[in-house]
């Protein structure tokens, strides 16, 4: 992005870091080190050390560690852009000189940007006009148009042009940032007689506008063009103010209009962002991933909106989102709902959301004809097409609900989904585990727990799996289990499949019961390759899991002057297992 690497040297070097901290948390010096109550979680007693001479912050609390930059971040909620801004703008460091590139004139049309916004904001607020008059009659209260910094951009054609060129600001930039437009070589302003939203990414830039028009000029709303600062695949109306409040819910609601967002967060409904019109983009949704991976979708109740949303969601759940759909009743909007209906019935409507399997199945339903055979046959072709995209255990919920539905057998319907051998494959499955359930009643069921009952699975379907397994011989708990797994290993070879018949010989009655629990009752569902990923995911998870314990453990027993390098040791191991299970890393 432009920084060099040796900004970050230049701003440690002059930012002390018990400088910066000191200022927003109380220290004292205690030997060579400064110590105080840790800002990132509830204390009492003081577990937040400052190293002036590492330039370092650690709480042997909370695990927060970090340097100047990364207090900063955490601090005061910024990204490492925005933190090094900071930094430079209270240090006076010139980043352009300190290898800044780019970003510099960035900053030159971002500030042009904020000039004119807060142009805009005074026509609104200062006098009456009919932006306001529009605002207040669509019901938004003076704070909430302050917190979006509405504004209002007059009818005449040269307001912004001629304030801002007073203060100096090139026309270049103007018509670059699409605040003039030129017409046959004369320059005028591009919004005129419109309210103004600007649009606020989440370093605090004015990057974009967004103007409505009042009466019913056309277009509705006129946006920025795309330009270096403003690129809307990569940005989000709102969350410049939303997305603590998404972090903290673990939730977004993505709706799509300037207005849905600012009436949601009016009614007190706040982790809610807009896409800026457009359909949603992965970058987008990768951005929305950092703050929560639960999405409501509350789209616009048309077909534009509809369509908006299954395409959507497909980038949503391809960015590893849980997607869920809200459908509201006879409004056009989740704007007129909350109007209309109030917070609790909307965040009702929330809890209710489909999950977008559901929503596609049931969208597909209605628009088939379920009750000739052929409407059932396309109906049931289409569904298994959303079906496949999910894992078998998703996907098995929805097979028992449209057998239901169509009455059409499970067994037909899993052939459509999974193909004829494998669907094959899970109705014998599914008829034996009744089967030997009923047997199994008697004699005693198979042990094991499902990940050792799944390595031992995917060994017998693919002998490859032996030796991938073997730097997770720890996951084998269960003597019958283990055991059974020292004899798949005895029987290896390269290229050959196991004899299953040769593994039974070696084995115990006990055992045995529960290698063929395991082959009879185990499914991969010809997804071994996701089974065996999962398991091992869930193999290191737990073992980062006793292991995150175990340093929790030892840190509270070490004394940080005498031990001093083994708790930052354990402490930035620590803190790195729990950068991977905020990630979603660790299972
Ligand atoms: P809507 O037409 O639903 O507008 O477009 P809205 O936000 O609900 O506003 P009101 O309630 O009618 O005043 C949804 C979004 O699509 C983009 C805007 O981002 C808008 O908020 N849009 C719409 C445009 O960019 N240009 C248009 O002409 C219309
Ligand atoms: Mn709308």
């Amino acid at each position: 992005m432009g920084y060099s690497g040796n900004i970050v040297e230049e701003i440690k070097s002059r930012c002390n870091i018990v400088d910066v901290i000191g200022r927003t948390v109380s220290l004292k010096k205690m030997g060579i080190n400064h110590k105080g109550l840790c800002p990132f979680h509830n204390e009492k007693t003081p577990s937040f050390i400052v190293s002036e001479e590492r330039q370092h912050f650690t709480c042997y609390g909370c695990g927060a560690t970090g340097d100047v930059i990364e207090f900063v971040q955490r601090y005061h909620n910024l990204d490492f852009f925005g933190a090094v801004e900071r930094l430079a703008g209270e240090y006076g460091i010139d980043l352009e000189k300190s290898g800044y590139a780019g970003e510099g004139k960035k900053e030159r049309l971002y500030e042009i940007n904020r000039e004119a916004a807060a142009y805009f904001y005074k026509v609104f607020t200062e006098n009456k006009n009919p932006g306001r008059d529009y605002m207040e009659k669509r019901g938004f209260t003076t704070s909430t148009l302050r917190k979006f910094g509405i504004g209002y951009a007059d009818p005449e054609w040269h307001s912004l042009y001629e304030y801002l060129t007073a203060k100096g600001v090139e026309k270049e930039h103007l018509l670059a940032l699409g605040l003039i437009s030129e017409s046959k070589g004369k320059l005028y302003d591009k919004y005129r007689n419109r309210v103004m939203f600007p649009i606020i990414n989440t370093r605090g830039k004015v990057i974009g506008f967004g103007g409505r028009a009042i009466g019913d000029d056309t277009p509705k709303y006129l946006n920025s063009q795309e330009s270096s600062v403003f690129l809307k695949k990569n940005n989000l109306y709102g969350l410049n103010l939303t997305r603590q409040e998404i972090n903290k819910e673990d939730c977004a609601i993505l709706v799509e209009g300037y207005i849905d967002v600012m009436s949601l967060y009016h009614h007190g409904v706040r982790n809610v962002a807009a896409s800026l019109g457009t359909a949603l983009t992965e970058n987008q949704a990768a951005m929305l991933k950092r703050y929560t991976s639960n999405i409501v979708l509350s789209y616009d109740a048309d077909s534009a909106g509809q369509a908006a949303t299954l395409r959507g969601m497909d980038i949503l759940y391809n960015a590893g989102c849980k997607v869920r759909v809200l459908h509201q009743e006879e409004c056009k909007d989740p704007d007129e709902y909350i109007k209309k209906n109030g917070k609790e019935a909307f965040l009702d409507l929330v809890k209710v959301a489909k999950p977008f399997a559901e929503y596609k199945l049931d969208l597909l339903r209605d628009n088939s004809n379920i009750s000739t055979t052929e409407g059932r046959v396309n109906y049931l072709k289409a569904a298994a097409k959303i079906l496949k995209a999910l894992s078998p255990i998703e996907a098995d919920a929805y097979v028992r609900k449209i057998a239901a539905e169509t009455r059409i057998s499970e067994g037909a319907i899993r052939q459509e989904i999974f193909g004829r051998q494998n669907a094959d494959v899970i109705e014998r499955e599914q008829q034996q585990k009744t089967f030997t359930e009923k047997k199994l009643q008697s004699v005693a069921k198979g042990h094991g727990t499902p990940i050792e009952r799944n390595l031992i699975k995917l060994m017998l379907v693919k002998s490859d799996y032996v030796p991938k397994l073997e730097p997770y011989v720890d996951a084998f708990k269960d003597p019958d289990c283990f055991h059974i797994y020292q004899i798949i290993r005895n029987l290896y070879l390269p290229d050959e499949e196991i004899d299953t018949r040769r593994i039974f010989d070696s084995l115990l009655e006990e055992e045995a019961i529960t290698l063929k629990d395991i082959m009879e009752n185990v499914q991969l569902a010809d997804k071994d390759s996701h089974v065996f990923e999962d398991c091992i995911d869930r193999i290191k998870g737990s073992a980062k899991n006793r292991r995150m314990n175990e340093i929790i453990e030892m840190l509270s027993v070490l004394d940080e002057e005498k031990d001093g390098t083994a708790v930052v040791a354990l402490t930035k191991e620590l803190q790195e297992l729990q950068r991977e299970k905020n990630r979603g890393e660790i299972i």
